[in-house]
């Protein structure tokens, strides 16, 4: 049984995805056991509670130091001790120590086709709306493993969508999350639980 916990700061769309998948038996042999968010007010959390998921919440401004929020962050993570880390649409900048910690057992989703449109400060809208600025007629998601660099790690997974004429940033971000996000992520966790993909021993 692979162990997951997962991290998040917004809506949980990529979290509700691996739910769903887990339960319909698209991710083989794997359960959440813990949902983390950055943000007391995540609906992700709501999702996590529904699907009886243990949810907590770590907010920096509840810690003095931002070394005492990562020790927190670390603490909730090692707490629920997972195989595997998904960062799902998680904003925070992870410590160094949490990095070393679950390096090959960490892994991210990013709304574009990396090496295009990512790195600091690209996430939520801002990708599609670089990927619209700079015209590429195709763009798509990215799953890969985390390392000290932003969104730099190993590539695992990706898959391409059409831009299509009239594209605003938020439908070009529906249609990445709907048909590459949300597929690419449990499908990499499935392969990941079944062994097909290799986590570091
Ligand atoms: C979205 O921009 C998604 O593309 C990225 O993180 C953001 C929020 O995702 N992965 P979620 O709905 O919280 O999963």
């Amino acid at each position: 049984m692979l162990n997951i916990a997962v991290m998040v700061s917004g809506g949980g769309t990529n979290l509700q995805a691996v739910i769903d998948a887990i339960e319909a038996g698209r991710i083989h042999d794997a359960r959440i056991t813990r949902v983390i968010s950055n943000k007391k007010d995540a609906y992700a959390l709501e999702r996590a509670g529904k699907a009886g998921i243990e949810a907590v919440a770590v907010s920096r401004a509840d810690y003095g130091t931002r070394d005492e929020f990562d020790k927190a962050l670390l603490r909730a993570l090692d707490e629920a001790a997972p195989d595997l880390v998904v960062l799902a649409g998680f904003l925070v900048v992870l410590s160094p120590e949490i990095i070393s910690r679950y390096r090959g057992h960490m892994i991210n989703i990013h709304p574009s086709l990396i090496p295009s449109f990512c790195g600091e400060g690209y996430y939520g809208l801002k990708v599609h709306e670089e990927a619209l600025k700079r015209g590429v007629k195709v763009t798509g998601a990215t799953v890969h493993f985390v390392d000290e660099g932003c969104d730099t790690g190993p590539i695992i997974m990706q898959k391409a969508v059409e831009v299509e004429p009239g594209d605003t940033p938020e439908t070009l971000q529906r249609r990445v999350m709907e048909q590459a996000e949300w597929k690419i992520l449990p499908e990499t966790i499935d392969r990941i639980a079944r062994g097909l993909i290799k986590l570091e021993s």
